[in-house]
């Protein structure tokens, strides 16, 4: 470690790691009351157990980002973080208010929940993603003003990077967009639209910012590559994601009550919101191509490497999959979406906070890598969620496929329960693959704690 204020991370990647397993836990909850249309009720009723997956998945990767900037910002500014002390005291607000939401939603009805935290006064809950009861999403705000506050001053006062500068914009982006969750207009039409602004706007706009100045500092770590070559490419791969994800939220405006001009506008933007993540892909391999050494976290670079691909596949490739309004008019709201958002979020921001803690950690735990064997270990936990996840995301498109044939084209369209039954069969693959993933967890769990005292092998 550079410098010892960097060690807050630790903190912040271990509560991102148990929320993790939480989240897919009730992933796989969920998967089976597919199946298994009474599984645990009424004590975990499905849009119950729904929010607690997603909303999970939300606050981990929210703790990825906070650790992953409090390790990147001092060593980029050169210089101690400005309070590790506020670094300390937000994580333990944050974690207890995640918590105690969760709790919320399991322990009680979720129109109870919305009674007892009053949000009769200042309604905001009830919308996807958005779940969170007013006073949480007020205690995220402050969370989020005093992250930004230190790891703000930290940037200013401190060396000028564009890692850091790409960072941190990211970041603002990410809490100014949260802002529009407070807005919730009785009118369906102009509360979608500013939902988008926050759902949307997020993971194809300010998030790709975080994404890639993660990237870049990994890989300008891992590979020694001048830091000019790959600042190069992270102006251009971020100029494009604002480009095209910004108008390209145009693609969630079709059917919902906005303008005609909208599913153009949508289409052709939201068609060239692949470019960043290819971009991406070319940068870490190009990078990686032209490295100067061979750094002994082997699965860092792993890491590293498989978020540039699996981003582009997930959001890239399965976001164009239904992006263009002619195939959206028939995939809307079907499980093809789900297939996108599955191996969207997994390959882009899953795994690129998985990257950073595979690098950081070994550093904060006080050494440069782990040891050889507990190194295999966590790249055979890479290897089987990477491949579960791509499993889940081909029987959720399969499973799509018939779906929008039977219920949307066929001659004689069934109604959605009757097709529902016809594509068991997909879920219950699902189910499977969702298991093999949970024990790729498992295993990267055990990678942590394996093999302490084994040699590394030396750098070449
Ligand atoms: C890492 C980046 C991305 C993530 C994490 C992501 C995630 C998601 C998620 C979770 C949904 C479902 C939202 C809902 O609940 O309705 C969704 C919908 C959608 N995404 Fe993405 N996405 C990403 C990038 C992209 C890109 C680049 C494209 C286009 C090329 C795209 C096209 C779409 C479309 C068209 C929908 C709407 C599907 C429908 O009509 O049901 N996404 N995305
Ligand atoms: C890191 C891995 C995972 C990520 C990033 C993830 C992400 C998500 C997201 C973004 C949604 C909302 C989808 C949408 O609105 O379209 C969702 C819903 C869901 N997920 Fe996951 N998930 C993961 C793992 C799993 C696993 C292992 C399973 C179970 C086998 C699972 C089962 C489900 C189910 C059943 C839903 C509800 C879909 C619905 O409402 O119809 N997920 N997940
Ligand atoms: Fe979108």
């Amino acid at each position: 470690m550079q410098f010892a204020s960097q060690s807050v991370a630790k903190l912040y990647f271990t509560a991102a790691i148990a929320l993790f397993i939480g989240q897919i836990t009730f992933g796989l909850i969920l998967g089976l009351q597919y199946v298994v249309g009474d599984f645990l009720f009424p004590e975990i009723p499905f849009n119950a157990a729904r929010m607690v997956h997603s909303n999970l998945l939300i606050v981990w990767l929210l703790f990825g980002f906070m650790g992953s900037a409090y390790f990147v910002v001092p060593e980029e500014s050169q210089r101690e973080l400005y309070s590790p002390k506020l670094a300390v005291i937000l994580f333990w607000v944050f974690l207890a208010s995640g918590v105690l939401t969760i709790v919320g939603y399991l322990a009680v009805p979720y129109a109870t929940l919305a009674k007892i935290t009053g949000n009769a006064y200042f309604p905001t809950m009830g919308r996807e993603f958005l779940e969170q009861p007013t006073i949480t999403k007020i205690g995220i705000v402050v969370v989020a003003l005093g992250f930004l506050f230190n790891i703000g001053m930290t940037v200013l006062s401190g060396r000028k990077t564009v890692v850091n500068i790409v960072l941190l914009t990211g970041l603002v982006g990410l809490a100014l967009m949260l802002l529009f969750s407070f807005y919730n207009p009785d009118n369906l039409v102009k509360d979608k639209y500013y939902w988008w602004w926050v759902v949307h706007l997020w993971v194809e706009g300010v998030w790709e910012l975080i994404l890639g100045a993660i990237l870049a500092f990994v890989l300008i770590k891992l590979t020694g590559v001048d830091r000019e070559v790959i600042e190069k490419w992270l102006y251009v791969i971020i100029a494009m994601a604002l480009v095209t994800g910004i108008i390209g939220t145009g693609h969630h405006y079709y059917w919902m009550g906005a303008p005609g001009y909208w599913r153009w506008w949508g289409s052709i933007f939201s068609a060239l919101e692949p470019i960043p993540f290819f971009l991406m892909t070319l940068f870490a391999f190009n990078i990686i191509h032209k490295k100067k050494r061979d750094h002994p976290n082997k699965p860092a670079m792993l890491w590293a490497m498989g978020t540039a691909v699996m981003a582009f596949l997930g959001a890239g490739v399965w976001g164009f999959l239904h992006t263009l309004a002619p195939v959206n008019y028939y995939t809307h709201g079907t499980q093809i979406t789900a297939a996108h958002g599955h191996m969207a979020f997994f390959g882009a921001y899953v795994m690129i906070v998985l990257t950073m803690i595979s690098y950081a950690m070994p550093i904060l735990r006080g050494r440069t890598a782990n040891s050889d064997k507990a190194q295999v270990v966590e790249m055979w936990a890479f290897w089987i969620m990477t491949v579960a996840m791509v499993f889940i995301t081909l029987f959720l498109t399969a499973s799509g496929v018939l779906q929008t044939w039977l219920q949307r084209m066929a001659e004689n369209p069934q109604p959605f329960m009757v097709v529902q039954d016809k594509i068991q069969f997909f879920y219950w693959l699902r189910e499977a693959a969702g298991v093999a993933f949970m024990i790729g967890l498992v295993l990267y769990v055990v990678s942590f704690f394996v093999f302490r005292d084994e040699p590394i092998e030396p750098a070449v």
